[in-house]
C-alpha cells in the first residue's frame, strides 16, 4: 500500500546543513518524493500545522521556532511511508529516546530542536499534505 506523509525539515536542520543528509536517508530507505519546496513558514501555517499542541505550555516557543528561518517542506511517498519516516526520525527526545541511527538520534541535543517532523498518522498525514500542498490531489 503506498502511503504519504508530510516531511518538515525544520529551520535548524536547514540552517545546519543537513538537508542533503535528512533527504539522502529518505531516498536510501526506498521512499520517494512526491512534492518539495523550500519556504518561510508563517505564524498562521506554523499555529494550523501544531494546532493540536496549543494548550501545551511549549508552544509559544514552538511557533517561534518554526517560523524562525526557512524549512524544507516535502511530500514523502512509499510502502507504510508515515511509520518508516517515523522510524528514521527517531523519537521526540533525540537524546532520551531517538537512538543512534536515527536523524534526531544522530544529530539532535534538544527536543525543541530536533531537526525533522513526520505525520504521525493517516489522519495526520492528510490534514497536513492538505495544509502544506494544497494544489495536490491525492
Ligand atoms: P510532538 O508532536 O509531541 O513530537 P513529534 O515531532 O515527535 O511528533 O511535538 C511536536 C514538536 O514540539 C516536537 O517535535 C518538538 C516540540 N516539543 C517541545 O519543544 N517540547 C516538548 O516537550 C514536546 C513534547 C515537543
Ligand atoms: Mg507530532
Amino acid at each position: 500500500m503506498t502511503e504519504q506523509t508530510l516531511v518538515l525539515i525544520k529551520p535548524d536542520g536547514v540552517q545546519r546543513g543537513l538537508v542533503g543528509e535528512v533527504i539522502a536517508r529518505i531516498e536510501r530507505k526506498g521512499l520517494t518524493l512526491a512534492a518539495l519546496e523550500l519556504r518561510q513558514v508563517s505564524t498562521e501555517l506554523a499555529s494550523e500545522h501544531y494546532a493540536e499542541h496549543a494548550e501545551r505550555p511549549f508552544f509559544g516557543e514552538l511557533l517561534e521556532f518554526i517560523t524562525s528561518g526557512p524549512v524544507v517542506a516535502m511530500v514523502v511517498a512509499g510502502d507504510r511511508a508515515i511509520p518508516a519516516f517515523r522510524q528514521l526520525a527517531g523519537g521526540t527526545d533525540p537524546v532520551e529516546k531517538a537512538t543512534p541511527g536515527t536523524i534526531r538520534g544522530d544529530f539532535g541535543l534538544q527536543t525543541q530542536f530536533n531537526i525533522v517532523h513526520g505525520s504521525d498518522s493517516p489522519e495526520s498525514a492528510a490534514r497536513e499534505i492538505a495544509l502544506w500542498f494544497p494544489s495536490l490531489n491525492s
